[in-house]
């Protein structure tokens, strides 16, 4: 494929923003997600937070990616994904979008930029499709506010994707990071939050850290694709944060990270051996420097006496 971002935008895009073309793979679309779905074709999606990471995504020809607002634990380095910003989301989808050109691009809202008013939501929308080229945005939560701006967003012609279990963004209020829907009447409240997103016009909904079986008794009642992170294998697709996936990360994380790399221990041994290069004088070596012609040099040595 091009490794240049080369094709017009497609329309509702700001033209500030380019999408690269793959005449070989066609995009995804929300037609073409239902199809999948209806013909039982297990969806792949991954978050990427920058250019390197879309390639990646990109590559492997996943279906969805997200620009996770997790951004804010895995590369801003914040303990929780509250305190990233919309400016700082933007920047990311950005870049992001910089490298993709197949999978549908979704931007989450983060925290703060959704929770005031419907127009609050839109207006954060809007600047997510507009400035970073986003073809859809993610909202987290079930209750009433939520399904109002996701209804609100749809409205205003942008698709939305749902999330209910554990919304880390109110991971607080849910007593911590663990996995939801664990007593018959907390799974019977996800399954009413995800049918109240489903008919607010959500074109797919994540479920995340959901006891399996319980998933299992809900997907006969949704007629959206669902993701699943942590949500056992009935889903229509699964999720993974990149850094999680792939080992960028101290420490194992949530039960249910299949990890299929370890980076950050390959980036430690690298950078420990470039410092031990330097620290030793083997690097750099005569093959990492340039050259001058000798009678140049001479003429140097002249003007520097
Ligand atoms: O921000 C994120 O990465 C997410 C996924 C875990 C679904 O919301």
């Amino acid at each position: 494929m091009s490794s240049h971002p080369s094709s017009p935008t497609p329309a509702g895009h700001s033209s500030s923003v380019q999408i690269p073309h793959d005449p070989g793979r066609l995009p995804m679309t929300l037609p073409l997600l239902a199809e999948k779905k209806r013909l039982g074709e297990p969806l792949v999606m991954v978050t990427a937070y920058d250019y390197p990471s879309a390639r990646a995504a990109e590559a492997a020809g996943v279906d969805l990616v997200l620009v996770g607002d997790s951004a804010a634990t895995t590369v801003l380095g914040y303990s929780a994904t509250t305190p990233v910003d919309l400016n700082d989301m933007l920047v990311l989808a950005r870049a992001v979008r910089r490298g993709l050109s197949t999978p549908l691009m979704i931007g989450d809202l983060p925290f703060g930029s959704y929770e005031v008013s419907d127009e609050q939501a839109v207006t954060t929308a809007v600047r997510m499709v507009k400035e970073a080229g986003c073809g859809a945005v993610k909202l987290e939560g079930g209750a009433e506010a939520p399904v109002s701006r996701a209804r609100a967003i749809v409205g205003a012609g942008i698709p939305v994707m749902g999330h209910v279990g554990l919304t880390p963004q109110s991971s607080t209020a849910l007593g911590g990071w663990k996995a939801q829907g664990r007593n018959a009447k907390a799974a019977a409240r996800i399954a009413r939050e995800a049918l109240a997103l489903q008919e607010a016009g959500c074109f797919a909904i994540v479920f995340e850290a959901i006891p399996a079986a319980v998933t299992e008794e809900l997907m006969p009642h949704l007629e959206v694709p669902i993701i699943g992170i942590g949500a056992g294998p009935a889903t229509d697709g699964q999720v993974l944060v990149f850094h999680d996936l792939l080992g960028i990360r101290d420490g194992l994380g949530p039960r249910f990270v299949k990890r299929y790399a370890n980076l950050q221990e390959e980036m430690n041994i690298g950078v420990q051996a470039y410092a031990e290069d330097v620290r030793l004088r083997r690097y750099p070596g005569p093959e990492h420097t340039y050259s001058i012609d000798p009678s140049e040099l001479a003429e140097l040595r002249e003007l520097l006496r």
